[in-house]
C-alpha cells in the first residue's frame, strides 16, 4: 500500500511530499518534532507528546502551526490514510520558508508542518526485546538545550553511526564527569545490584522522554525503588540490568555496554516487567 504524508495542509503521496529548499528546517535545523507510538490504530500518549511539542515550540519562540484540535484531526487522518495498525507517527514543525537569514523570518511567515506515519512489526520488536541490544558510549558533545526536541540532531546522528559501526544499536552519551546522560534517541536506565532503578533526572541535560515518564509510573505501581540521579559508566557496567526507553522502543533491555556483558547477558526481569506492563499506564487514545 502506498504511503501518504501530510505537508502544509495537503495529503500527498509519500514520494511527492516535499518542502521548499529554503525551509528553515532544511537550512538551519530550525524546528522541532515528536515521534509517537501507534498501537492497534491508536496514538499512545498523544496528550503528553502534544504538550511537549507546545513546550518545544515555546522554547524556540514559535507559535503553534494550528490549533491542538485541528492537529489531532490531521494526526488521525494521517494514520487512517496510511492504515497504520502498529507503527510510528512523526510530526515536524519548522519556522517556515524564507530567504536565508539567521534571524527569525518576518512576522506572518507560516510554519511548515509535516506528518508521516509508518507501520512497524510488533513481533520483530518483541523478538529484539527478548534478545536485548548492545550500547556503545560516546563523549557528550551536544548543546545545553537537549531538553528541547529539536530536529538539530547531527551529534545524535554521528553517535548512532559510531555505535552502529561497532555493532551496537544505540549510543549513550557520557558527560565530562563520566556520567551517562542519555541515548542518541532514547533515555538510559540501569538496575543496581541491590535492585534500585536508576535514571538521570530530567533537568536540562536530557530530553524528558514521555516513555521515561510512563515507565517511572509503571515502576511506582509495581512498588519498585527508583532513584532519579546520574549514574556513571562504571556503575552501569556493574549493574544487574540496563535498559533504554523511547516511543520507538518502549522499554528495550540492554545486554552489552562497550562490549561488556551486563548482568547475565540476558534481558532482566525489571526491564521485561516494565515493558510488559507499559501500556497499562500509557494513555492509549481513540
Ligand atoms: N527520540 N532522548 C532523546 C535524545 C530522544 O531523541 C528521544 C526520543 C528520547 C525518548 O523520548 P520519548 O520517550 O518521548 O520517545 C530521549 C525519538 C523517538 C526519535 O528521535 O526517533
Amino acid at each position: 500500500m502506498s504511503r501518504v504524508a501530510y505537508v502544509n495542509g495537503r495529503y500527498l503521496p509519500h514520494a511527492q511530499a516535499k518542502v521548499h529548499i529554503e525551509d528553515r528546517g532544511y537550512q538551519f535545523a530550525d524546528g522541532v518534532y515528536e515521534v509517537c507510538e501507534v498501537r492497534e490504530g491508536r496514538l499512545v500518549d498523544e496528550r503528553r507528546h502534544l504538550e511537549r511539542l507546545d513546550r518545544s515550540l515555546a522554547e524556540i519562540g514559535m507559535q503553534r502551526p494550528m490549533s491542538p484540535a485541528a492537529l489531532r484531526v490531521v494526526l488521525r487522518e494521517t494514520l487512517r490514510r496510511n492504515r497504520v495498525h502498529d507503527g510510528l507517527l512523526y510530526l515536524q514543525v519548522t519556522r517556515g520558508v524564507a530567504p536565508r537569514d539567521h534571524g527569525f523570518p518576518p512576522p506572518g511567515t507560516r510554519p511548515s508542518i509535516v506528518v508521516t506515519a509508518k507501520s512497524t512489526d510488533r513481533a520483530k520488536a518483541d523478538a529484539l526485546a527478548e534478545a536485548g541490544v548492545a550500547v556503545m558510549t560516546v563523549p557528550e558533545n551536544r548543546w545545553e538545550r537537549v531538553d528541547i526536541k529539536t530536529v538539530a540532531l547531527l551529534p545524535n546522528v554521528l553517535a548512532r553511526q559510531a555505535a552502529r559501526a561497532k555493532g551496537a544499536r544505540e549510543a549513550w552519551f557520557v558527560d565530562k564527569d563520566g556520567f551517562v546522560t542519555e541515548g542518541s534517541s532514547s533515555n538510559a536506565w540501569i538496575v543496581t545490584a541491590d535492585g534500585a532503578i536508576v535514571t538521570r533526572p530530567a533537568t536540562p541535560g536530557i530530553l524528558k522522554g514521555i516513555t521515561r515518564t510512563v515507565a517511572l509510573e509503571v515502576a511506582a505501581k509495581q512498588g519498585l525503588r527508583v532513584e532519579e540521579r546520574p549514574f556513571s559508566v562504571a556503575e552501569a557496567l556493574k549493574a544487574r540490568e540496563a535498559f533504554l526507553t523511547a516511543a520507538t522502543q518502549i522499554v528495550m533491555p540492554v545486554v552489552r555496554i562497550d562490549g561488556q556483558q551486563i548482568g547475565d547477558g540476558r534481558p532482566g526481569p525489571v526491564a521485561q516487567a516494565l515493558r510488559a506492563h507499559f501500556h497499562e499506564s500509557a494513555e492509549v487514545g481513540l
